[in-house]
């Protein structure tokens, strides 16, 4: 009797160890992505995590994605004036609207992007009816009413604007672009554009947007651009740091300065544009070159880990400066970097892969 109780006792004690050791096994190789908290609970007491988002995105697995790990999203192109304000007196409000409504389903922030910029814009708009170019008069009453039309009608559920983008020039000699903007109103453009969008909704956070930020030389000319704005008491709240970076670019160094220059100002800083490319910057179409690489090899992903987990050390050590971040497209399926500025090429500037699965740079920016 004493022999069959203890064989009981040891075959219900394997039974449990067996157990112990099948749970964990079993987890271990489930997708992470089932069973995880999303980027967004992570980072929940840092900054608010976004992405950048198309109508098409927003539904199947893409839209399973976004809501898994994202508390913001970004209209990629939907609210830039060409597509939301074809002609003067016709929007097009299908693609934000159900951009908005999707956020607003699924309890999600929206950064509005991007109210006056030199590119994607209508045809119309800097023209008059006998295609001569219009006055500055003109000009400024457009865009007040295009500010006043859009942002009137996300009142209350864009939380923020980037008001003006990339307005300072390419070559670091010049200050700002010369833009049709800047070509027929000066710089009064950027001042009226932030005023008009502040009377507009007095409640959003409007911010000034643009790229290469971290270059000591650009943070020069932006910091002279937001110190005149704020000297005329431009209601200004942040800063967009668009953020398309690559394995190269920007150093620690260039990154710590940058923001600490964009705070001192008294701004507040958003990520707004996130992406680490495996090639270098550049900027002017061209077409693959011969024999140049266009792969996703061990190496690239080891040095995009590095860059990802390095600046995310200096954006976390930054979490009462920085607001934001929001990343540029979802996933390595589709990057406005692929075939730009080289065509023929891919780039995997993301977090997740083609398969929509988290890459390895997720891991290495989560585990802190
Ligand atoms: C800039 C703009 C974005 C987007 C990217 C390229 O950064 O601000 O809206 O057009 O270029 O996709």
């Amino acid at each position: 009797m004493d022999i069959l109780k203890s064989i009981a006792f040891y075959n219900k004690l394997i039974f449990w160890i067996l157990i112990g050791l099948y749970i964990p096994f079993k987890s271990a190789g489930q997708s992470p992505q089932t069973n995880s908290k999303g980027l967004k609970d992570i980072y929940q007491s840092y900054f608010t995590m976004g992405v950048a988002v198309s109508v098409s995105s927003l539904k199947g697995e893409e839209a399973q994605l976004i809501k898994r790990e994202f508390a913001s999203i970004t209209p990629e192109n939907a609210m830039k004036m060409g597509p939301i304000h074809p002609e003067e007196n016709r929007y097009h409000w299908k693609d934000a609207d159900s951009i908005v409504s999707f956020a607003q389903r699924n309890g999600l922030k929206v950064r509005g992007h991007a109210l006056c910029w030199h590119e994607q814009t209508p045809a119309w708009l800097f023209k008059d009816s006998k295609g001569n170019q219009v006055s500055k008069e003109v000009l400024l009453s457009r865009l007040r009413s295009h500010i006043f039309t859009v942002m009137q009608r996300y009142k209350g559920k864009v939380y923020a604007w980037d008001v003006v983008n990339e307005a300072i020039d390419d070559h670091p000699g010049a200050y700002l672009r010369n833009s049709l903007w800047y070509q027929i109103c000066g710089e009064d453009f950027i001042t009226k554009a932030f005023e008009y969008a502040h009377e507009a909704d007095p409640d959003a956070l409007l911010f000034y947007n643009d790229y290469n930020t971290e270059r000591p030389e650009k943070v020069e000319r932006i910091c002279r651009l937001i110190k005149n704005l704020k000297d005329k008491n431009v209601p200004i709240y942040g800063i967009g740091l668009q953020a398309h970076w690559s394995i190269f670019e920007p150093s620690t160094a260039e990154l710590e300065n940058a923001i600490k220059k964009y705070a001192a100002l008294g701004l507040k800083i958003q990520i707004t544009e996130l992406d680490i490319s495996v090639y270098p910057w550049e900027k002017e179409k061209r077409a693959l070159r011969p024999g140049e690489p266009d792969a996703y090899t061990s190496a690239l992903e080891k040095q995009q880990i590095n860059k990802y987990k390095e600046v995310f050390q200096v954006l976390r050590a930054h979490r009462k400066e920085i607001t934001g971040v929001t990343f540029w497209n979802i996933s390595d399926r589709h990057s406005w970097l692929d075939e730009y500025p080289v065509q023929g090429r891919k780039n995997y500037p993301l977090l997740f892969d083609q398969q929509l699965k988290r890459k390895k740079a997720f891991y290495a920016i989560t585990k802190f």
